[in-house]
């Protein structure tokens, strides 16, 4: 049975570049981005993280607009069935159940985060973030919303105010979905990404006229926050470290949604002769005009002013999003209750459009996959992600499966199907076919240079950077001493002291993806016969 989405195109060209741009903008650009940027001395970080843009960030999407809009005409829209008809061997298929997983494992949690996002929202605007003067008191109100304390409680125990904000946000996301590619993502997102950036604009002018709040402390003014935030310090010093490059190449693959098997499905819905390379550079600049001219001017500077560097350190992302910054929007003189619901609604409608951005591939699979209808293949999905948030939820105690989850999954896979991604596009297509594929149609010349990165660059930089990667995070190397220290994300699954969370969440993860290794396999008989592999 011919189900809907499987044919249906983008209605305009304004329509996908807006959608691929509202999976990428989203919580990545206003709360990790800042922080990491901040956390590293900024000018350094910046010189890596636009060097990742170059070398892997922007190839890569390149090559996932192309690959996709390409397996788009043979009628496939999902990874599974893309690699399917791009590899041509029986193993292709199985290779592309990571373009499933990972968006559908990212978004039990991811939607989670984005409950919070509304939930601040609502309390910012029936006044009840009013907690007083110091961040401690910002960060009991989380721990108890989130559940961080311990396991279950938001399950139970009257303290559950963030389960209703999940249903909604869970609701609304398979609304929207359900509504398919035009009517629902494209419609959603139009409407959805000008607020975004004029509530952000808002934010901004906001923050950028806040002056010195505290005439007792001169230092903690707009100019030094922003200082804090952009200047370079000692570049040279900063890009010897290692990690910093890892931070920066992570946040480039995280925040354009490129190793997600997300925009490779988005694009599949394009006709053969729309442009992909200038759309693809649109979007990945439009994220990127939010994520630095915007993400990086509110987050930081606005902490700085209130509470100094000594606010920001260490705070991490959560930290800086649900603590710090709740805190520093009640500070705001006039009308903080405003600036705050207006700064968490925007945090909201960017997390929407990315988290509805995850669930795309999966719908896509079991349609093509199974022959299944809209509606079933959405109350399958619906019902997997449900278990898989209420894992989350339940486990909240430290976050530890939303962390675990989001190690694996949301970082290291998402090296692994870049790499796959670039090395189909570069070695098995080809980047001579590939580059004409590129250009069917395109409105830009992507400068030949490319060809050469895509070929060579991207591939050898994202094995180095997994390699070090892999090194430091998960064996924990220490280049001064040359010894090998464990992190606790593999100390929790084989240590002397294992964590019984992290190893569930680590068997969840295998459980999703043995799940859908089944599905594609009987896949594999309905596509063998539209596409036989050749080998
Ligand atoms: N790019 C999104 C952000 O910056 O928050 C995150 C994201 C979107 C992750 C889509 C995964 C995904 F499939």
């Amino acid at each position: 049975m011919a189900s809907d989405t499987a044919t249906e195109k983008w209605s305009s060209r304004f329509g996908v570049i807006l959608a691929v741009a509202g999976s990428a903008v989203g919580l990545g650009n206003f709360l990790r981005f800042p922080g990491l940027a901040a956390q590293y001395g900024s000018g350094a970080f910046m010189v890596a993280y636009f060097i990742s843009l170059f070398l892997i960030g922007i190839p890569i999407c390149w090559a996932e607009w192309t690959l996709g809009r390409y397996a788009g005409q043979k009628g496939f829209h999902s990874s599974p069935g893309i690699f399917h008809v791009l590899i041509r061997r029986q193993a292709g298929k199985y290779i592309g159940v990571l373009g499933v997983i990972i968006p559908v494992v990212i978004y039990m949690y991811y939607v989670y985060i984005e409950a919070w996002c509304l939930g601040y929202f609502y309390y910012f605007l029936t006044g009840q973030l009013d907690l007083g003067q110091d961040v401690a008191a910002y960060g009991d109100f989380w721990a108890r919303f989130v559940g961080a304390n311990e396991n279950g409680l938001v399950l139970g125990h009257g303290q559950n105010q963030v389960i209703v904000f999940l249903i909604i946000v869970f609701a609304l996301n398979f609304i929207i979905i359900y509504q398919g590619i035009v009517r629902g993502i494209e419609f959603f997102c139009k409407y959805a990404m000008p607020a975004l950036v004029v509530l952000a604009l808002i934010t901004l002018a906001r923050v950028l006229t806040l002056g010195t709040p505290d005439p007792l402390k001169p230092d903690q003014n707009i100019l030094n926050g922003l200082g804090y935030m952009w200047n370079p310090g000692d570049i040279a010093a900063s890009l010897s470290n290692p990690q910093l490059w890892l931070a920066a190449a992570g946040q480039i693959f995280f925040s354009l949604s490129v190793g997600f098997g997300v925009i490779i499905t988005y694009a599949s819905y394009l006709t053969n002769e729309d442009d992909v390379a200038l759309s693809g550079l649109a979007a990945s600049s439009a994220n990127e005009f939010c994520e630095v001219g915007l993400g990086g001017m509110i987050t930081v500077p606005a902490a700085f002013v209130f509470l100094g560097a000594a606010g920001i350190v260490g705070q991490g992302t959560f930290g800086l999003g649900f603590k710090v910054l709740p805190l520093v929007f009640s500070k705001i003189p006039v009308l903080p209750w405003l600036f705050g619901g207006i700064f968490f609604f925007l945090l909201f409608l960017a997390a929407i459009t990315s988290s509805l951005s995850m669930l795309q591939p999966g719908i896509a699979f079991l349609e093509e996959g199974l022959g299944l209808g809209r509606k079933q293949s959405v109350a399958i999905l619906g019902l997997l992600t449900a278990i898989g948030s209420l894992f989350v939820v339940y486990f909240s105690k430290d976050l530890k499966a939303l962390d675990t989850l989001d190690f694996w999954v949301g970082t290291f896979l998402i090296f692994v199907m870049g790499t796959i991604i670039i090395v189909i596009f570069g070695w098995i297509l080809g980047t001579e076919r590939g580059w004409i594929e590129a250009h069917r149609g395109a409105e830009m010349k992507i400068p030949g240079v490319f060809k050469w990165i895509i070929q060579y660059v991207s591939p050898i930089y994202l094995l180095g950077i997994f390699v070090l990667w892999v090194l430091f995070n998960v064996f924990g190397w220490d280049p001064s001493t040359g010894e090998f220290k464990p992190t606790s994300y593999i100390l929790d699954l084989v240590g002397p002291m294992p964590d019984p969370v992290a190893r569930l969440s680590v068997l969840f993860i295998l459980l999703v993806m043995g799940f859908f290794l089944i599905l594609i396999a009987n896949a594999g008989k309905r596509w063998n016969k539209i596409a036989p592999p050749s080998g």
